[in-house]
Parts: C-alpha cells; structure tokens; sequence
C-alpha cells in the first residue's frame, strides 16, 4: 500500500489466516512462528516487524505533548528551606516555579502523557510506532524506562531503549530518530525526554535545588518525502574532562561491606547508590556561553541557513542568562526567543519538548516554521540540530 505520496510504504502485517498458525518475516528473512491469539508470552510483539523497509527517506515532527507533576514549589516556597530568595533566583536564573513528583506520581507516567500528546497531534494510532527513545537520565527502573513506557502506551510492534545524555538527551534522541527512519526505513518514532532530578537534588544545597524541577516531553518523528525533511543540520559533542564540573556519582555504601579476618572485603562486595548532584555552577555556565553557540553555528552552516534566517530560537531551558547570551551571540533578538524555564525550572532531557509543545499548541510555532535548538549538560555533552516545525 502506498500513502498519498506514493513514498512511504504501509509493510505488510503478520501473513494470518484462520486456523493456521501466524508466521511473520523477521528482518533477517527467517520465518517465525508467532503466539496464537490470547497466549501472554513475553516478548511476542519481536514476530511483527515492518517489511519492508525503505531507506534515505526524510523524516519530521508532526505532533508534540507534555506533562509536569501536579505539585508547584515557588522561590518564596524554597526560601522556607534554604537561605535564598525569590529576587536572588529570578534575577540569576529567571526561574521562578518548578514541579515536583509527589505521592504516586511517577516519571513513566510523565512521559506516557507526553506521549499520548505527541500521538494524538500526529493522529497516529500506538501500534503504528516503530521505535521509542526514551530521553533520561532519571528512569523509574535501573535497566531503563523505555519497556514501562512502551508498554503503558500499548505500543506492541514497537521497540525502545534509553539515551542517557543528561539535559542533552532530547536532541540526542531527537537526531537519533532520524537515522533510524533514514537509514533503517522506521516510519513513526517516539522521541520522549522525560527526567526527575529532584529525586537527586540535595535540598539543603541552596547552589542546586533552586535550579530543578520534573517533567516530560515528547515528539512523533515520522518518515516523509526526502524533499519535505525536517531535519535540516545537526551537531553534537562531548567532553568527559567536564564531567567533574557536573555530576551525581554512584558511590558504595562503605557501610554494608563485610570483611574477612584480614580486612578483605567479601561479597557481596558492594551496594551503591547515587550521591546528589553535584555542580559547579560557574564553569557549566562559561561551558554553556562558549559552547552552545558554536555547535548551533556548526549545525546551521550544514544546513545552509544564516541565523538570521531562523525564526525560534529555543534551548535548553537551564538559565535566562545563558539564554541570552546566546541568542546575543547569534544576534537572534528576544522576540524570537522560546522560554518558560520561569515557569519550570531546569528540567533536564525534558526542557526542550516541553517548551516545544507549549509553543506549537500555543500557536506561536507554525508549520513551516525553522528552529534553532541545543542541549547541554552533563556529561559534559551538548549538541543542536536545526528543524522545521511540520
Ligand atoms: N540564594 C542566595 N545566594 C546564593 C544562592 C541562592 N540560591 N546560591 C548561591 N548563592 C551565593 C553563593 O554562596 C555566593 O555567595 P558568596 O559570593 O558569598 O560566596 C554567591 O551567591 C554567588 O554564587 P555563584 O555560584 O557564584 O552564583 P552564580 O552567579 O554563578 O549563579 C548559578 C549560580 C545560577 C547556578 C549559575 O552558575 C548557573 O546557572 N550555572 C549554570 C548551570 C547550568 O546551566 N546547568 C545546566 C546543566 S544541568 C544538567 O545537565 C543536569
């Protein structure tokens, strides 16, 4: 079957018939038995994939969501808990409100409603998505947050893994989408940044809780015609000499170890956890102002476009000031600005799609509309990508 364009390709479902056993084409050729209907056998959705595949096509976003806990935490609130006020954090930071998971609220319920949002402005149906990244660097599992996140959206012929690029992770994942759809012929991708740093915000560090809050954001990347590809150029770095500039290291609990007579630790050796973050803030925000405006210039040489040319500029929502001397920097003037870190704080993989949904479901981002964005953070790593909106 073929769309409207006559370039994407519908593949073919599992070959069912009545009474038979369905077997399906894996990707490597080989003919599989699939589950009847009605056994619960894990794993069974690896038996449907989507034949075939076309390769060097375009890809785009064509619907975004978001969702942030119910509970709001002011700057008057945190000065309740730490020594700061709301003119030292809104005149440093811009950030006035943050959100916080409280009770039984969970990161993959964040995402799940973010991407609901995506799907629902994409009018794409949770069995037709291939692929979903999940951004984060907070996931409510170890292992990941991808598997709770798929199956929670009844995305069954799907597949997901984590990126975990701190408040990077969204273009990260955003970038990598497109190589998927690109090179592997994938047709619609979730692209989710989802993060919870206040689980690892130490709140009696006046230096960091100011600066965090929870959230989740999430895109429908989907495959088009090579001529209406919406990824026009991307850059991406990363410097682990930075890291110790911005971090939230696992460290053993020294406590639990056992040992033997000659002071030998035996097993089990360790258990660990992870310490709060841990930042210095100043060297974040002179890696920020110098680094954030290369790779944007980078990015929008690939894609041949002068900055002035761009019509938002939006980046991750860290700090009004790096903000601006950004956007100073690429001469881009403030009307042209997406920001609503006032509103939420720094929130990490997350800060991007929600500030992108926000904007588009405000009707103030168009289709057709150009958008310069970056991430950085820890890591260190940080990159942009340069797309047009639908
Ligand atoms: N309230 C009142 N005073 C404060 C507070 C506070 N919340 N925090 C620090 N201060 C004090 C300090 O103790 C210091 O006092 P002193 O001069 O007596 O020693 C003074 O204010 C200045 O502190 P600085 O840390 O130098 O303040 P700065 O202007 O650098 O602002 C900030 C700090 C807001 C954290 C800034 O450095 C920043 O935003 N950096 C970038 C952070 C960032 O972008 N992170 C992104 C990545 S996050 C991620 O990837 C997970």
């Amino acid at each position: 079957m073929a769309s409207a364009s006559g370039l994407v390709f519908r593949p073919p479902r599992c070959f069912t018939a009545r009474n038979f056993a369905p077997f399906c084409v894996s990707r490597s050729g080989l003919l599989l038995r699939c589950c009847a209907a009605g056994e619960q056998a894990l794993g069974a959705s690896i038996s449907k994939p989507r034949i075939p595949r076309l390769v060097g096509m375009g890809s785009k976003i064509v619907g975004c969501g978001s969702a942030v806990p119910n509970l709001l935490i002011s700057n008057d609130d945190l000065a309740q808990i730490v020594e700061t006020s709301d003119e030292w954090i809104s005149v440093r930071t811009g950030i006035r409100n943050r959100r916080v998971l409280t009770g039984d609220e969970t990161l993959t319920g964040l995402a799940v409603e973010a991407a609901k949002g995506a799907l629902q402005m994409a009018e794409v149906e949770s069995d037709d998505v291939d692929l979903v990244i999940m951004c984060t660097s907070t996931p409510d599992d170890l292992f990941g947050g991808g598997g709770q996140v798929q199956r929670e959206l009844g995305c069954k012929n799907a597949w997901t893994f984590d990126i975990t690029a701190a408040c990077s992770g969204f273009v990260v994942g955003l970038i990598t989408a497109t190589r998927f759809i690109k090179g592997g012929g994938y047709q619609n991708i979730l692209v989710i940044g989802a993060d919870a740093l206040s689980k690892y915000v130490d709140w009696t560090d006046r230096g960091t809780c100011i600066l965090f809050g929870d959230a989740a954001g999430a895109v429908l990347v989907q495959a088009c015609a090579s001529e209406e590809d919406g990824l026009l150029g991307f850059n991406l770095h990363s410097d682990g000499h930075g890291q110790r500039h911005l971090n939230a290291i696992a460290k053993d609990d020294k406590n639990e170890l056992t040992s033997n007579m000659n002071g030998a630790p035996l097993f089990p050796p360790r258990k660990s956890s992870y310490s709060c973050i841990q930042m210095n803030g100043k060297e974040v925000f002179r890696f920020a102002v110098r680094c954030v405006p290369q790779a944007i210039e980078a990015a929008l040489e690939e894609a041949g476009i002068a900055s002035s040319s761009i019509d938002w500029l939006l980046l991750h929502q860290a700090n009004q000031r790096i903000i601006d001397a950004v956007a100073t920097r690429l001469q881009i003037p403030s009307d042209r600005v997406i920001a609503n870190l006032a509103n939420y704080g720094n929130t990490s993989a997350a800060s991007i799609p929600l500030a992108l949904a926000e904007a588009v479901r405000g009707g103030r981002v168009k289709a057709g509309d150009t958008i310069a964005t970056a991430g950085f953070g820890a890591g260190l790593t940080w990159g942009s990508a340069i797309i047009r909106w639908g």
